[in-house]
């Protein structure tokens, strides 16, 4: 038995096949789950091209429209989950949004609406997906109940250039565990999966990334590398499954241990 079988999931993220949620997906696939995929605007076409290599690997189905920030469309992407699958027993949540006066110019330069534009696509969206989908959620005929899975950025420190996306993702940790606390008693887990620094679009768009790239492989104690996204896809698919079924409100890091050195 595949450790997904029966499983239900919306994976949301997949851009291209350096995506963090395309490993995520594949791997979801091979372990027997259907996937459904969400992705939004322009990124739309790019999502149905790389929908198709997914394809290869298990069944996707039609991309589903979903901007996050827009409370129509998490509507109803929540009704078509509901048509296609009539559960879920797992999200993935692998949107991260910030204009550019949020990255790399220190913490006097956005103005608010930037602030807000970016604390809403990468982090309330988080508090919308699960409050429309809870229902589907709470139907989950897995071992253990549904598992949410939020792709971060350790919080816990500052990091250079990375600026108000940090504090996006310290309140997404929080907002995780709030999460977990809430939803729990319907069998709800809320995880964060705190990956490392890997070449994706948005990791591309961070100005001065390859200061991430080049020290990050150094103070990881096993080594770090930024263009191996399967380290991610096989830690999400240890949260999405029954496996971790106890464990709910944790940050689980998958960074080859950097984040613990001094
Ligand atoms: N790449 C890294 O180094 C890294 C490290 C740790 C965490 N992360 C996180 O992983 C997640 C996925 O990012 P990625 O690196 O795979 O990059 P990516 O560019 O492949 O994915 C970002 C996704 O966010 C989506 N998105 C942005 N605004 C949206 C909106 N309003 N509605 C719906 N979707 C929206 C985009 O369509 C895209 O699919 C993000 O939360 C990011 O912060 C990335």
């Amino acid at each position: 038995m595949a450790l997904l079988d029966d499983h239900r999931l919306l994976v949301t993220g997949v851009l291209t096949d350096d995506s963090l949620a395309f490993a995520i997906a594949r791997r979801a696939l091979e372990e027997g789950a259907a996937v459904a995929l969400s992705s939004f605007g322009r990124g739309m076409s790019l999502t149905r091209r790389t929908a198709r290599k997914l394809a290869e690997v298990g069944e996707v189905g039609e991309v589903i429209e979903l901007d996050v920030t827009d409370p129509a469309q998490v509507r109803a992407a929540a009704v078509t989950l509901e048509g296609r699958f009539g559960r879920l027993d797992g999200l993935v949540h692998a949107i991260g949004y910030a204009p550019p006066s949020c990255l790399g110019s220190g913490m006097f330069v956005a103005p608010f609406e930037d602030v807000a534009t970016a604390l809403h696509a990468s982090t309330y969206s988080l508090a919308a997906l699960v409050g429309a989908l809870r229902p589907l959620l709470a139907r989950s005929s897995a071992p253990g109940g549904a598992s949410v899975v939020a792709l971060d950025f350790d919080g816990s420190r500052a990091y250079p250039q990375y600026d108000w996306m940090g504090v996006a993702k310290a309140a997404l940790e929080s907002l995780g565990r709030y999460l977990a606390r809430e939803v729990g008693p319907d069998r709800v887990r809320v995880n964060m999966l705190a990956a490392g620094p890997l070449r994706s679009i948005a990791a591309k768009s961070i100005p001065g990334f390859s200061l991430f790239e080049d020290t990050w492989a150094d103070r990881a104690p096993l080594g770090w590398d930024v263009n191996d996204t399967s380290v991610v896809g096989d830690a999400a698919v240890a949260l999405l499954s029954p496996l971790l079924r106890a464990t709910t409100g944790a940050i689980l890091h998958v960074d080859g241990g950097a984040h613990a050195m001094g």
